[in-house]
């Protein structure tokens, strides 16, 4: 839908109307250079993420696009500026609820997999639910249930170095809707697979989208895979520039 004004175009996304599940405020995020310079890589990023939003966010090598998502899931601080999740600025929080809120309220994909290496691919999937407090034999049902979808059936009792880097990715999806997250932050969940895992885990999300109406924010570098979702941001020069 869109509606013409004066002078600019505004475009509602489909999700227009529902609860913000995340917004970022101003957000901005230097690092110091050896040199001592200071290095600038995001300037004053405004996001807002709805219920149900499917939001891709594209950009160059060395753009930002890690270090923004790592500062929406609280995983990493902002030079300035906020995060709210549900209403609740996530620096304000003591870090145990700031823990407890991304264990219930996000699902976290991250570039390199971080599954736990002593750990099988059906106890990295069920830890989270675990660590929620879902009793064992529920969680294990669960990882399972998710390691089937994204076809991972006959390898749930193997440890990550007993996995390819395909089928880890995959498990690391499958233990990122552990817990049926309101919103799933993705950094490149497809970067290692063939086109057609990467499709079929592609599908995977979206599902999970669709019946759930969990928020998906992905960062790729594919954009045959951006184009699938409803919203595309560039990350260009440490601005957001929405592309649809
Ligand atoms: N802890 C850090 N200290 C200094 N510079 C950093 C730090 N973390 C990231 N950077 C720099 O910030 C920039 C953005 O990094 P980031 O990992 O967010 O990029 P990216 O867009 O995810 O790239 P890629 O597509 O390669 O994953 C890079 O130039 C990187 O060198
Ligand atoms: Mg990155």
């Amino acid at each position: 839908m869109s509606t013409q004004t004066a002078n600019a175009q505004i475009i509602l996304p489909t999700s227009h109307g529902q609860p913000i599940v995340m917004e970022a405020v101003n957000l901005s995020k230097s690092f110091q250079e050896g040199s001592g310079a200071e290095l600038n890589i995001l300037k004053n990023i405004n996001l807002t993420v709805r219920m149900g939003d499917k939001i891709a966010i594209v950009g160059a090598s060395g753009s930002g696009k890690s270090t923004l998502l790592h500062l929406l899931g609280g995983l990493d601080t902002p030079t300035a500026g906020q995060v709210f999740i549900d209403d609740k600025e996530m620096l304000r929080m003591k870090e145990v609820d700031r823990c407890r809120l991304r264990n219930r309220k996000l699902g976290f994909i991250y570039q390199f997999h971080h599954l736990l290496p002593e750990f099988t691919a059906q106890e990295n999937v069920a830890m989270p639910a675990l660590i929620k407090g879902v009793p064992p034999y529920q969680a294990m049902k669960k990882a399972d249930v998710l390691l089937e979808k994204v076809g991972m059936t006959r390898r749930l009792d193997h440890k990550p170095a007993e996995l390819s880097g395909g089928e880890r990715q995959r498990a690391a999806i499958a233990r990122a809707m552990v817990n049926e997250p309101q919103c799933i932050c993705a950094d490149e969940p497809t970067g290692n697979l063939d086109k057609a895992t990467a499709e079929q885990v592609f599908r995977v999300l979206l599902r999970l989208n669709q019946e759930f109406g969990t928020s998906l924010i992905v960062v790729t570098h594919d954009m045959a895979l951006a184009e699938k979702m409803d919203i595309i941001y560039a990350l260009e020069e440490g601005h957001l520039e929405r592309r649809k």
